[in-house]
């Protein structure tokens, strides 16, 4: 059977023209967080959640005593998606599209089946609808709850980066994450 790495390495030579961003974190671990793709930052330090979002997600982490060196973090899409800015035509990150999301779930589960953990917590929109395989759920019906889906369970988040712009969401996030606690101890 074809390993994680194996696997890794076919994206690599598929993607040669990308930097491609893989999982961090502890392989060991029991919670495995599941982002969108990288942004600039990530591309840059080849790191997932190493740059504004990730910051935040550190610091909703230690807001409830979570120490992010337990986890294990990932992303659906590996490289950054990117297009020009019309208005300062400068490259800026953009939603991974559907197709660019399903190439990447095969890798996305052999990283499931390989860390094995008991927990998937999906931030955003996006791997939450790679996960459930539907393009038109929304994080605002599922965030906070449970789901078992294919022998595991799925805790959907709220991206930490849409707290950056909807102060409001703060408070949600953080009773959100509490949720997760229990998972580690
Ligand atoms: N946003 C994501 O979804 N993933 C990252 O790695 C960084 C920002």
């Amino acid at each position: 059977m074809e390993t994680l790495e194996e696997m890794k390495h076919k994206y690599v030579e598929k993607y040669s023209d990308k930097k491609l961003v893989f999982g961090d974190g502890n392989v060991n671990s029991l919670i495995m967080l599941v982002g969108e793709a990288p942004g600039g930052e990530e591309e840059k330090l080849g790191r997932p959640f190493v740059g504004r979002a990730g910051k935040n997600l550190d610091e909703f982490l230690l807001t409830v005593g979570i120490d992010r060196k337990k986890l294990y973090i990932t992303n659906v899409v590996k490289y950054r998606p990117i297009s020009i800015s019309e208005k300062t035509g400068k490259v800026i990150n953009r939603t991974p599209s559907w197709e660019e999301m399903m190439d990447f779930m095969p890798l996305l589960k052999k990283e499931i089946e390989t860390i094995n953990p008991k927990l998937i917590v999906s931030l955003g929109n996006v791997p939450l609808r790679a996960l459930m395989n539907s393009k038109s759920i929304t994080i605002g019906n599922y965030h906070g709850k449970e789901i078992n889906i294919n022998g595991y369970k799925l805790y959907p988040l709220y991206h930490p980066a849409s707290v950056i712009y909807n102060r409001g969401l703060k408070e949600i996030y953080i009773e959100d994450v509490k949720g997760i606690k229990k998972y580690i101890s």
